[in-house]
């Protein structure tokens, strides 16, 4: 090669680099790369493999004669260009039938017919991140060491600008992540079978009005997310949507927090303050776990559904309310109305509209799409790129029965996204019950057949209740008071356990 034509060469991969530092976009910056390799070596075609190692293939860009680019995926280290991407080590070879390592599939699937080739590394710093290969060269002498030197410099700025585009498309996905995510927010709730979007058409045709919904449900099957849905998509949406807790207080505190209380109402009331049914007017009261309600707040909120007004604690004065009720328990009302600790009444009065959460089991197809979900969701939360589930992991999500439903299934991705050391999860990255309750066997079986045991004795004990209260709660049906009974604990107290190990 001349020294004119070497400085030719050089002044057409500055202006190549100075066009690929202005573009962004993945697809065009191979495409600049593929035509102008093209013309830097008169080839007649060009390709781009890129290493995927999430994937543990290449991915290959091609362009002939036309501008048009083909793109299609080989395994690892397949090929003369697979075993450049891999090694480093450029290559040259003027007539491919000679090397072993040529792999005549390409010109199956491409329609080309190589016959001479040049091949060197991608780089982006110090890492290989693929290869570039220009095919049948006009020149005479075919291709040269020259060439080869040549096409390893131009893999310098040509890998580095591919990797920049690449991380811009990367933010720019998690850009885009956020804002599904934000949008699925205001979607409120996800689930597309046929059970769920019975529940969320009722739910959507009830929230316009001021009608009172009793939300039932298991455990974790998003009672409160319904709630907060129907408030979203009713009028009152721009007013206070104000949820409590019936068991988290004890009565008297409970009426104070409900109804406010005059100054000196009782010891230690020493400023008038308002209760949430007056805080929350033109809003949505959510009155969660109200099958706990005592007796005497029973007899109160139901005078505030007939009257629609009540009086503070201590106070004489009457205050009108304007506040839409919905209600949620996870304990079975009729048995309760039985037993006579639930009063009939006011059971009546809630159960204007009634809507069962059915439990995650009976929604096998909503799991992929929760889950997806939720890997997208604590992805962000704690800043990892967005990381997608092996389809051997969602299979064994999609076969476990959750008997901590949708909250279980919240958990678990929590975890794994913590955990996963690759930003593909796997079965490992499961808690150890998931891959346990299924026929396929599952990862925790050694060579030898036998189960290991959790390496820690704390995660082995916590493993042991896990499995204890999940078996209590298939036996009564989810049902957490029964559960409670049986394990000799106070309600509470199970609440608190479930809680600590990621059940509710
Ligand atoms: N359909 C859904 N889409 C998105 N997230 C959901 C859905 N259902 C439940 N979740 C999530 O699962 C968790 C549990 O939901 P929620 O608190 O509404 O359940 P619950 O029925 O009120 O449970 P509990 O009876 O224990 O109070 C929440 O973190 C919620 O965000
Ligand atoms: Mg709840």
């Amino acid at each position: 090669m001349t020294l004119q034509e070497s400085q030719l060469r050089l002044e057409k991969l500055i202006e190549i680099n100075h066009l690929l530092m202005g573009t962004v976009d993945p697809k065009a910056v191979l495409k600049l790369i593929l035509e102008s390799a093209k013309q830097l070596f008169s080839a007649e075609a060009c390709s781009i493999a890129l290493i995927d190692k999430t994937h543990h293939q290449l991915n290959f860009a091609f362009s002939s004669g036309g501008a048009d680019v083909g793109e299609f995926k080989m395994a690892l280290g397949q090929g003369i260009i697979g075993s450049v991407a891999s090694t480093g080590k450029g290559i040259v070879c003027n007539d491919v039938s000679t090397d072993p390592r040529f792999f005549k599939e390409v010109d199956q699937e491409t329609g080309f017919n190589t016959q001479s080739l040049l091949c060197a590394p991608l780089k982006y710093g110090a890492h290989y991140i693929g290869a570039i290969e220009v095919l049948n060269t006009n020149h005479p002498a075919g291709f040269t060491e020259d060439d080869l030197k040549f096409l390893n410099t131009f893999g310098g700025p040509a890998g580095a600008a591919i990797e920049r585009a690449l991380i811009f498309s990367s933010t720019e996905n998690a850009k885009n992540a956020l804002e599904e995510v934000v949008q699925n927010h205001f979607r409120f709730i996800i689930g597309q079978s046929k059970t769920m979007t019975q529940v969320i058409d009722i739910a959507r045709r009830v929230a316009p009005m001021k009608t009172t919904v009793l939300l039932l449900g298991e455990s974790g099957t998003g009672k409160e997310v319904m709630a907060r849905a129907i408030h979203q998509w009713s009028p009152r949406s721009a007013n206070p949507f104000i949820a409590v807790n019936c068991v988290a207080l004890t009565s008297e505190l409970m009426e104070s927090e409900l109804f406010g209380h005059e100054k000196g109402a009782f010891t230690g009331a020493f400023a008038q303050k308002k209760g949430k049914f007056e805080l929350g007017q033109g809003g949505t009261i959510f009155l969660d776990e109200i099958g706990d309600l005592s007796a005497s707040l029973q007899t109160r909120l139901l005078r505030v559904l007939q009257e629609r007004e009540f009086q503070r604690v201590g106070g004489s004065k009457n205050i009108q309310t304007d506040v839409r009720i919905l209600a949620a328990t996870n304990r079975d009302l009729k048995l309760a109305l039985k037993k006579g600790d639930f009063r009939k009444d006011l059971y009546y009065r809630l159960n204007v509209v009634s809507m069962t959460l059915p439990p995650l089991r009976e929604r096998q197809e909503d799991i992929s799409e929760l889950a997806a979900y939720f890997v997208k969701k604590h992805c962000l939360e704690v800043k990892r790129a967005i990381m997608t589930i092996h389809p051997k992991a969602l299979a064994f999500l999609e076969n476990y029965t959750w008997p901590g439903n949708v909250r279980e299934l919240q958990n678990a991705i929590e975890r794994a996204v913590v955990l996963a050391p690759e930003p593909i999860i796997t079965e490992n990255d499961l808690p150890l019950e998931i891959c346990e309750h299924c026929q396929t066997p599952p990862n925790n079986i050694s060579e030898t057949g036998k189960e290991e045991v959790p390496q820690f004795m704390a995660e082995a004990v916590d493993h042991f209740k896990r499995t204890y209260i999940r078996k209590t709660l298939e036996k009564t049906g989810g049902n957490q008071s029964e559960t409670a009974k049986t394990l000799g604990m106070r309600s509470s107290n199970l609440s608190r356990i479930m809680k600590q190990l990621g059940l509710r």
